[in-house]
C-alpha cells in the first residue's frame, strides 16, 4: 500500500491477527500512524472546471469605476496577481476546485480558516433579522440549514468528511512560502491536527496557539474554565513567510528592569561583559580594563561616542539599552492580549461567531507580506477581508450562508474597500440538474410536484395546481431568466388553453430579468382582460440539493421546500435635477418594495412586522446599489445605500449623481432585502 492510500477501515487487522500472521517479527514502520472513521475518502478531490458567474461588481469608490472596469481583469489568460478581490457565494469545496482549475494551485500565501465547530443546534448560522426597532428569528433556506446536517448529522464523522477533503484542496493552492492558521476550540482541535499532520506533513507543524477569548467563567463546578480557543498553525513547506510579532513588556517587567529615565527615557543597564570566556577575538583591553567582552571594540567604541556605556566605580561599562529602541517580546504561542469582538466595538457586525480584527492583523502581518494573496473559505462576517484590505493584502473570500455574504459586502463597502467582484457557482447548480440522472422533462414534473401541480403529458413544463384546479403552473427552463414578454405570452395562452382558460398562471422561475416588473406592468396595461392573473415565484436554491440527492429526490425534504413570490419593485423616473456645462444632475427613487411571503419563524410576530412595513417599507431593505450605466450585462454598482445593522433606521431611497450629457443611459438598480432575496429593475434616461 502506498503512503497516500488508505487502509479500508472496516478490515483493519486487531494487533492478535497481525501477531497470528507475522509472528513478533513482523518490521516495524514508522510514523505510519492516521487518524481513520468509517467514511474517510480515499481519493482527494480533484479540480472542476466549473464556471462563476459574476453577480456584481463593487465599486465602493465611485472613481475606481472610473478609471477602469473589473471584467477587464477576469478574463481568461489573466495572471491570478492581476485579478480582482473575489467574494464568492457558494460551497467552498466546488470554489476550491474550480479555483484550482482556474490556476489558483500554489498560489495563497495564507489561508486563515474558522470553519463551523459543533456547538449544538443554531451555530454558526445567522437567523436573526432586525426590522424596525425590533428582532425576529428567520426561517433559514434549507440550503443553510442542510449544511448544518450534512456537517453534523453523523457527528464527528461527518465533521471530517466535511474538512478533510477541504484540508487537502487547500494545501494545494497554498504558494511554496505559504501558510495555513485553522481556528478551533476542545471540541475538534485533536482531530484537526492529526488531518493536518497527514495533509501537511507534521515536520510543517509550527504552532498550537492558544487565544485567550474570554475573562475566567465562574460558577464551574467541575473542571476548570474553559476560555481559549485553538488555532493551528501549518506551512506549506520550510521556507515559509514569517515576520516576527513583537508585543509591548508587561508594566512589572518594565518597572523591574527599565529602573532608570533619561529626559523622559526609560533604559536599563546590560552588562558588556560576554559570559562566553573562550571568544578569542572579542578579548581585548577597554579603557584600561581588560575582559571578554560581548561587542567588538568599533562597537564599544560608536557606543562611547553616543554616550551609551556608563561606567562602575571600578572602570567596567554598562550598556544603556533604551526602551523605546527596543522591539519588545517576541509573541509566543499564548495570546493573552486580543479581547473577543465587545457587543460596543466598532468593528461588530453582530455576526454570531465573528472573530476580533486584531487576532487576524497579527497572524497576516506574521504570515503574508503586503501584496500577498490570502484567503478565507468560511468567510462569516468578512473579518479576513477587512483586516486584508486595511494592510494591503490580495484575498479571496467565500461562505455558503447568503447572510454572510451581504453582511460582508457591506462591511467592505463601509470601509471604503478597493473595487471587487461578487460570483456564485450558480450555472453549475444548473449545469447538474442536466449532466444528472434527471432529464429536463424529469426536472419539470420534479418541481411541479414540489410546487403541489400535477404535470400535463401534453404541454411541457406546464400543470396544475392540485389545490386549485383553475390555476396553471409554469416551470421556466434553468439557465434562462424569465423575461416580461414571455410571461405576457404565457398569461394569453393560459387565459385560453383547454377551450375554458385558466384564471391563474403561476410561473415558476430560476431567474427574472433586470427590468422585469417594470416591463410587465407596461404590456400588461395595454392588454385588458384577454390574459389570466400572473402569480411569480422563485424556485428556491433548495432544489439544486433535491435533485442531487437521490434519483428522485428525498421526499422528507420536499415539505420543506418553499417556493416564495418574486419580491415586487417599483422604480420611479429619473429626474433631472441639474444641469452643469457637460454633465446633469441625476436623481432615482424607489418607489416601493413588496415581500408577499416574509419568512419569519413565529408566524405569530408577522402582523408586527407587516405593520412596521406599511409605514416604510425600506425598513426590507437591507442595502440597495445602482449602476448609472448598465452595459445589460455585468452589474456594476456605483453607488450604495446600506442599513445601519445596529440602527433602528431605514435605508435612504434616493440616490443622485452627475451624469456626462450627449447618452442614453439605462439606469439598473438592485435590491437586497433582510431575507437575502433581490430585486432588480432598470429605467432610462435621454441626455442626448
Ligand atoms: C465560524 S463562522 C466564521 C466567522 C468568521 N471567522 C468571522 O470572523 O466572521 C463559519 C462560517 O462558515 C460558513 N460555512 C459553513 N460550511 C460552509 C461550506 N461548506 N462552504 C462555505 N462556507 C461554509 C458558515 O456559513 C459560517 O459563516
Amino acid at each position: 500500500m502506498s503512503p497516500t492510500e488508505q487502509p479500508d477501515p472496516v478490515n483493519i487487522p486487531s494487533v492478535q491477527e497481525e501477531r497470528a500472521k507475522y509472528g513478533e517479527e513482523k518490521p516495524r514502520a514508522k510514523d505510519t500512524a492516521r487518524l481513520i472513521w468509517a467514511s474517510k475518502p480515499r481519493k482527494e478531490p480533484n479540480p472542476k472546471d466549473l464556471e462563476f458567474q459574476t453577480a456584481e461588481e463593487v465599486y465602493p469608490n465611485v472613481a475606481d469605476a472610473r478609471d477602469r472596469t473589473l471584467s477587464a481583469y477576469t478574463t481568461n489568460g489573466r495572471k491570478i496577481s492581476e485579478q480582482p478581490n473575489r467574494l464568492i457565494w457558494g460551497d467552498n469545496l466546488l470554489v476550491m476546485q474550480a479555483l484550482l482549475a482556474q490556476g489558483y494551485e500554489g498560489q495563497i500565501d495564507l489561508i486563515y480558516i474558522d470553519p463551523p465547530f459543533n456547538t449544538g443546534e443554531n451555530f454558526n448560522f445567522d437567523n436573526a433579522v432586525k426590522i424596525g426597532n425590533s428582532m425576529y428569528e428567520k426561517e433559514l433556506p434549507l440550503n443553510e440549514r442542510l449544511a448544518y446536517t450534512d456537517t453534523w448529522s453523523r457527528g464527528i464523522d461527518s465533521f471530517l468528511d466535511m474538512i478533510y477533503p477541504r484540508l487537502q484542496l487547500m494545501q494545494r493552492m497554498l504558494s511554496d512560502r505559504g501558510s495555513i492558521y485553522v481556528h478551533c476550540d476542545y471540541r475538534m482541535n485533536s482531530y484537526i491536527r492529526i488531518l493536518m499532520d497527514e495533509i501537511f506533513g507534521k515536520e510543517n507543524f509550527q504552532n498550537e496557539i492558544s487565544w485567550i477569548r474570554s475573562l475566567p467563567h465562574g460558577n464551574i463546578t467541575m473542571g476548570y474554565g474553559r476560555n481559549h480557543d485553538i488555532i493551528l498553525f501549518y506551512t506549506k513547506g520550510k521556507n515559509p513567510i514569517y515576520n516576527q510579532q513583537f508585543i509591548p513588556h508587561r508594566k512589572e517587567y518594565l518597572e523591574q528592569f527599565y529602573r532608570f529615565v533619561e529626559n523622559d527615557r526609560r533604559y536599563r543597564l546590560i552588562s558588556c561583559i560576554n559570559p562566553n570566556k573562550n571568544r578569542p577575538n572579542l578579548t581585548y583591553e577597554w579603557k584600561g580594563v581588560k575582559k571578554v567582552w560581548k561587542y567588538s571594540r568599533e562597537r564599544m567604541e560608536e557606543m562611547d561616542k553616543q554616550g551609551l556605556l556608563v561606567y562602575s566605580s571600578t572602570g567596567t561599562p554598562q550598556y544603556k539599552a533604551f526602551l523605546d529602541t527596543m522591539k519588545g517580546v517576541a509573541v509566543q504561542d499564548t495570546w493573552v492580549d486580543i479581547p473577543p469582538v465587545m457587543g460596543s466595538s466598532l468593528e461588530n457586525e453582530e455576526y454570531p461567531t465573528q472573530k476580533p480584527e486584531a487576532l487576524l492583523e497579527r497572524i497576516f502581518k506574521a504570515s503574508s507580506n503586503e501584496d500577498s494573496l490570502v484567503a478565507d473559505f468560511f468567510c462569516g462576517s468578512g473579518t479576513t477581508g477587512s483586516v486584508a484590505e486595511n494592510l494591503g493584502r490580495h484575498w479571496i473570500l467565500s461562505d455558503v450562508s447568503k447572510t454572510a455574504i451581504q453582511v460582508t459586502r457591506s462591511r467592505l463597502v463601509n470601509q471604503n474597500s478597493k473595487p471587487f467582484i461578487i460570483e456564485n457557482l450558480g450555472n453549475y447548480q444548473r449545469q447538474l440538474i442536466y449532466a444528472k440522472e434527471v432529464n429536463l422533462r424529469q426536472m419539470y414534473s420534479i418541481i411541479l410536484n414540489l410546487y403541489g401541480a400535477v404535470s400535463r403529458s401534453d404541454m411541457q413544463g406546464f400543470g396544475i395546481s392540485k389545490e386549485d384546479k383553475n390555476t396553471l403552473v409554469f416551470v421556466c427552463e434553468p439557465d434562462r431568466a424569465m423575461t416580461a414578454k414571455k410571461a405576457i405570452d404565457l398569461a394569453k395562452l393560459a387565459n385560453t388553453v383547454d377551450g375554458k382558460g385558466y384564471k391563474k398562471l403561476v410561473i415558476l422561475a430560476w431567474d427574472y430579468d433586470y427590468e422585469f416588473d417594470d416591463a410587465f406592468a407596461r404590456m400588461k396595461k395595454n392588454l385588458g382582460k384577454v390574459m389570466s392573473d400572473v402569480d411569480c415565484k422563485i424556485i428556491p436554491s433548495d432544489v439544486y440539493k433535491y435533485l442531487r440527492n437521490t434519483k428522485v429526490g428525498d421526499p422528507d425534504l420536499a415539505n420543506k421546500i418553499t417556493f416564495y413570490q418574486k419580491p415586487y419593485i417599483r422604480i420611479g423616473e429619473p429626474e433631472i435635477i441639474s444641469r452643469d456645462g457637460k454633465s446633469v444632475g441625476v436623481k432615482i427613487r424607489i418607489d416601493q418594495y413588496v415581500i408577499m411571503d416574509i419568512p419569519v419563524k413565529d408566524e405569530s410576530k408577522r402582523p408586527d412586522i407587516e405593520k412596521c412595513l406599511a409605514k416604510n417599507f425600506a425598513y426590507l431593505i437591507d442595502y440597495w446599489t445602482v449602476d448609472w450605466n448598465y452595459n445589460g450585462d455585468v452589474f456594476r454598482s456605483q453607488w450604495q445605500a446600506i442599513r445601519d445593522r445596529r440602527g433602528d433606521d431605514p435605508v435612504p431611497v434616493l440616490a443622485e449623481t452627475t451624469l456626462e450629457r450627449g447618452k442614453l443611459y439605462t439606469i439598473a438598480v438592485r435590491v437586497v432585502d433582510v431575507f437575502g432575496n433581490d430585486a432588480s429593475g432598470t429605467k432610462e434616461i435621454d441626455l442626448r
